[in-house]
């Protein structure tokens, strides 16, 4: 970690003092800040201001900051000193999605703890002959494209996956999306998170007074959501109704038990929203990474080779990984999504406000102030991973050796830390090695465009503008 002591109690300056890029009179930096482009656009500020620096949009001050332990500070603080920006909790509740991750207060650890126990890794390893079926399914799909030279948008592809895995583990029913072309619940989710984007940092409800083509859209696609939930929400309570006396199978069922008790917090728009939640939260997140771990396989055969042996080894005669336990031999498949995700992460910038007046690196930060932390300067900080602009998924092998150089794993921020780190990363892990080993042991892939021409973009999550894969069937 980098050796910068930070005396978090010093004051020696407020947000007004902090440097700011030169902006407009009345809107301040807002025409610069294109929502697509969000992240590039801090992370070159950052280089030539420093951390923390302002931006203004409008008259709302906004703080910006990199250092990995002022990060840690804030994440461990959570959710009794700071919370996530306000505006991520309204926009969400509007969706009709404000579950776990947009709730606060005492609203959040009765829906932490319930998520918490479905994506456990007992409940994963339970889970997992199920995963492999899926899995399965999705090779059937690939070797499909791969006998018709079909060219795959990869993210796309894995969304499908995604989506299929997380409501059969979630709420007990598999939408078989890999099975159909048009009309899947995806396509609507896919519209999510660029939306919360536009909304969370724009500089007033503009949607409150008109709607523009997106939004338009948006509102279409959430009638089809909620009714798809809702659906499956009746179909859940049925199936308690004729089996009363049967402990919960899923998260949406004991959702819905708790929802039941006498003296029940948990309400019928939690229930809903956490379903949102969980679909959007294990859809888009861990199809990208995947993704982006693809780029960097398809352009080195040293390392595709290298795959290729460790997943024929694991795999043995299964088509994909035959038992959880076989799941160890595949660490160098997450290592490569790990590596990815360090320079490509998908959660770029993670966004705090203090419930109270703080003082955070020096600076006096008062309650509401809106601040972003971006999480990849640290993640490419020669003080925190040694040789940190090269892919080298081998500094993530067990044991480190010390002399393979700096390896600071608080440094690394992608699946957020404290009380509310991600509750979804050992399933992604999961997922990661199921699915980089079945792609390896089955295919050679090579990307249908130059890498260069792959750029990223902002849209909530950091996402892939295109993922273009070949797949050529191995012999
Ligand atoms: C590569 C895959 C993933 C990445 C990189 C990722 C990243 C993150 C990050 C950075 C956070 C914020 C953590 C914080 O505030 O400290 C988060 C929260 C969350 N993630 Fe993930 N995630 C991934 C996969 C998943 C999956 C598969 C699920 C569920 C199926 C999931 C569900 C959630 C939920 C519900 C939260 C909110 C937790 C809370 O606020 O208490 N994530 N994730």
């Amino acid at each position: 970690m980098a050796d910068l002591q930070l005396d978090a109690n010093a004051v020696l300056r407020t947000v007004a003092d902090l440097p700011c890029p030169q902006g407009l009179p009345l809107l301040g930096n807002l025409f610069q800040m294109a929502p697509s482009r969000l992240h590039l656009t801090l992370e070159q500020w950052a280089k030539r201001f420093g951390s923390p620096f302002r931006v203004q949009l409008g008259t709302i001050p906004i703080t910006v900051w990199t250092q990995a332990e002022l990060f840690q500070t804030v994440m461990r603080e959570r959710p009794h000193l700071y919370r996530r920006f306000a505006p991520m909790e309204s926009v969400m509740a509007e969706l009709g999605g404000n579950g776990l991750f947009s709730a606060e207060g005492t609203a959040w650890e009765p829906q932490r703890r319930l998520v918490m126990r479905a994506l456990s890794f007992s409940n994963i390893k339970a889970f997992y002959p199920t995963l492999v079926a899926i899995t399965e399914r999705l090779l059937v799909r690939l070797q499909e494209a791969a006998k018709e030279h079909r060219t795959l948008e990869m993210t796309e592809e894995l969304k499908r996956y995604t989506v299929d895995v997380t409501s059969t583990l979630a709420f007990g029913e598999d939408p078989h999306t890999l099975e159909q072309e048009q009309g899947v619940i995806q396509e609507q989710l896919t519209l999510i998170p660029p939306a919360l984007m536009r909304r969370v940092t724009a500089l007033f409800p503009y949607w409150h007074y008109v709607l523009l083509p997106q939004d338009r859209r948006l509102a279409r696609a959430m009638v089809e959501v909620h009714s798809y939930i809702q659906r499956m929400i009746e179909r859940a309570r049925e199936r308690m109704r004729q089996s009363p006396d049967a402990p919960p199978h899923n998260l949406l069922e004991a959702m819905l038990a708790a929802r039941n008790e006498p003296d029940s917090t948990v309400t019928d728009e939690q229930v809903s929203a956490n379903v949102l939640t969980l679909l959007v939260a294990g859809e888009d997140t861990t199809a990208n990474a995947i993704a982006w771990g693809l780029m960097y396989i398809a352009a080195d055969s040293h390392l595709q080779n290298r795959l290729f042996e460790q997943s024929r080894a694991a795999l043995g005669e299964s088509k994909v990984c035959p038992d959880y336990d076989a799941l160890k031999h595949l660490d160098l498949c997450e290592a490569v999504c790990s590596e990815a995700l360090r320079l490509r992460p998908v959660a770029a910038i993670q966004t705090f406000e203090p419930l109270t007046d703080v003082c955070l690196g020096g600076v006096a930060i008062p309650a509401g102030t809106r601040m972003l932390f971006l999480t990849r300067p640290s993640m490419l900080d020669p003080r925190n991973f040694v040789r940190p602009e090269t892919f080298d998924p081998d500094r993530w092998r067990h044991p480190r050796d010390p002399s393979d150089g700096v390896h600071e794993q608080k440094a690394y921020l992608a699946f957020g830390a404290g009380p509310r780190v991600c509750p979804g990363r050992y399933l992604a892990a999961v997922e990661m090695r199921l699915v980089i080993s079945m792609l390896m042991r089955h295919f050679k892939i090579e990307l249908a465009i130059d890498p260069a021409e792959i750029e990223e973009v902002s849209a909530f999550t950091m996402v892939p503008n295109k993922m273009p894969v070949r797949l050529k069937p191995r012999a």
